[in-house]
């Protein structure tokens, strides 16, 4: 491995680690991992202003580096022991006017606090469905969910000051890499963290939160409907849950859990909580709802519990299923911007699951029931305008499942666990206090 502080074009936070070169860094001591009940390495509650990373290299002042320490992937993984931690060059400076973002936007700089993992981590890193269709370029930084402290503002940056507590999702475009004791985010995409929340909690909602809320905008769910969302206990069905009934309005909210988290589901709204693994939810349901979201990949028999053939048609939304190309048009022509492949293979892709979403959808299609896909999208002002708002409220809980330290010990139990599948809420990573 180089010795270089190596600067990628293509991701901001995805720079060259310097694994054998760097001395540990100060805030990467070895932890074991905490588990579920573990406090955390962080007062998470802290708001102290951030320190800076403190090795900077300097050439000139437009190619300055500093190191921070970030979690990553330098192969196709196939067990938690491929995850890293190490050292990596990053820009002095938050990008501005970043190339592969139109309109350009500014960026901030976040001491993290505490990053929660996403189901995407996993599928990214072990080449899955998504790792397929969207090369990824070694080695790879970990994690899009993220909060901490503004250490410091990209030029233009007006909304946020350097000590502010904030949360936010990275994206594709502007890069992931939130497993970090620092990252780079474009201030779009963060909002100011409630006073109330601590840093674990939210750096576990902007992901499964942002997709819980755009898919059950895209179902036009409204007062006086009832809903369906599979999974209700898991990242994103257990803000589902609670956005349709409390931000919705939901007249009634079912789901499916396994038998140990009935109670939780009941808890956060669920009128009915049916435990698939004793119980068939078609026989259980009927075909009374109005609407359903499909978080397991279960479109087939969700079509048999929504009202057929009904005026305004039922309507399914899928977070798992096949996206259609115009579901997929931004990512792939985000992709193509990132010159990760040409216009005709993305024409090939978009063919290939116009086809495949037609054909996987005919039980929905005959019933007469409307069907999507929903890309969620990361949104500062969705997270400032309804989760806040929700939190301040009393009216959202943020559920985690299990805590763990930033070690490697740490994610690599956090790996663990995410990969079983069996999470009530969130697996998160907090970082040591810098
Ligand atoms: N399209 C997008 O933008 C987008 C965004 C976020 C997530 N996703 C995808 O959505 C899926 C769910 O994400 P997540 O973050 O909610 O995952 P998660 O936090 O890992 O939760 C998965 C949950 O599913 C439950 N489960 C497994 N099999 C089930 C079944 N047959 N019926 C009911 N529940 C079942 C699991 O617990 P038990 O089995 O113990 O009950 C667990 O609680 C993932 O595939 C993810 O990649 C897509």
């Amino acid at each position: 491995m180089s010795t270089a502080a190596h600067q990628s074009q293509d991701n901001p936070n995805d720079m060259e680690p310097l694994i054998s070169a760097q001395p540990p860094h100060p805030d990467a001591e070895q932890h074991e991992p905490t588990g579920a009940t573990a406090t955390p390495a962080v007062d998470p509650s802290s708001d102290a202003t951030a320190a800076e990373p403190s090795a900077t290299t300097t050439k000139n002042s437009s190619e300055a580096t500093i190191n921070i320490t970030a979690a990553y992937f330098n192969k196709v993984a196939k067990h938690p022991d491929d995850f890293h931690i190490g050292s990596f060059a990053i820009p002095a400076e938050p990008p501005t006017d970043h190339v592969r973002i139109k309109p350009p936007t500014d960026h901030v700089r976040i001491k993290v606090y505490a990053a929660a993992l996403n189901p995407i981590d996993w599928e990214r890193a072990q080449k899955g469905t998504l790792g397929r269709l969207f090369p990824i370029k070694y080695p790879s930084r970990v994690g899009y969910d993220v909060a901490g402290v503004v250490s410091k503002l990209g030029a233009g940056v007006t909304r946020f000051n350097p000590g502010d507590a904030v949360y936010g999702r990275l994206n594709h475009e502007t890069g992931v890499g939130s497993v970090a004791d620092y990252v780079d985010i474009a201030a779009d995409d963060i909002a100011h963290k409630p006073s109330c929340l601590r840093f674990n909690q939210a750096a576990a909602i902007p992901l499964a939160g942002l997709t819980a809320l755009q898919a059950l905008r895209a179902s036009g769910l409204a007062e006086g409907k009832n809903i369906f969302v599979n999974a209700g206990a898991g990242g994103v069905g257990s803000f589902a849950l609670q956005l349709a009934k409390n931000y919705f309005r939901a007249t009634k909210v079912s789901t499916t859990v396994s038998t140990s988290k009935v109670e939780v589901a009941m808890g956060l709204g669920a009128a009915e909580a049916i435990d698939y693994t004793k119980k068939d939810f078609v026989k259980e349901l009927g075909p009374q709802y109005d609407v359903a979201i499909d978080t397991v990949g279960e479109h087939s028999r969700i079509a048999k519990i929504l009202r057929p053939h009904a005026s305004p048609p039922s309507k399914f939304v899928s977070i798992v299923g096949v996206p259609n190309s115009a579901e997929v048009g931004p990512l792939l022509d985000q992709l193509r911007r990132q010159g990760l492949f040409g216009a005709a293979k993305a024409k090939f892709i978009g063919k290939v699951l116009d086809a495949s979403q037609w054909w996987k959808m005919r039980d929905l299609r005959k019933r007469g029931i409307d069907y999507g896909f929903v890309f969620a999208r990361s949104s500062g002002e969705d997270l400032d305008m309804v989760f806040n708002a929700l939190i301040e409220g009393g009216a959202l809980q943020v559920p985690i499942d299990s805590t763990y330290e930033f070690s490697e010990s740490g994610l690599r139990s956090a790996f663990s666990r995410l990969m079983e599948g069996k999470v009530a809420g969130k697996v998160v990573i907090c970082m040591k206090k810098g």
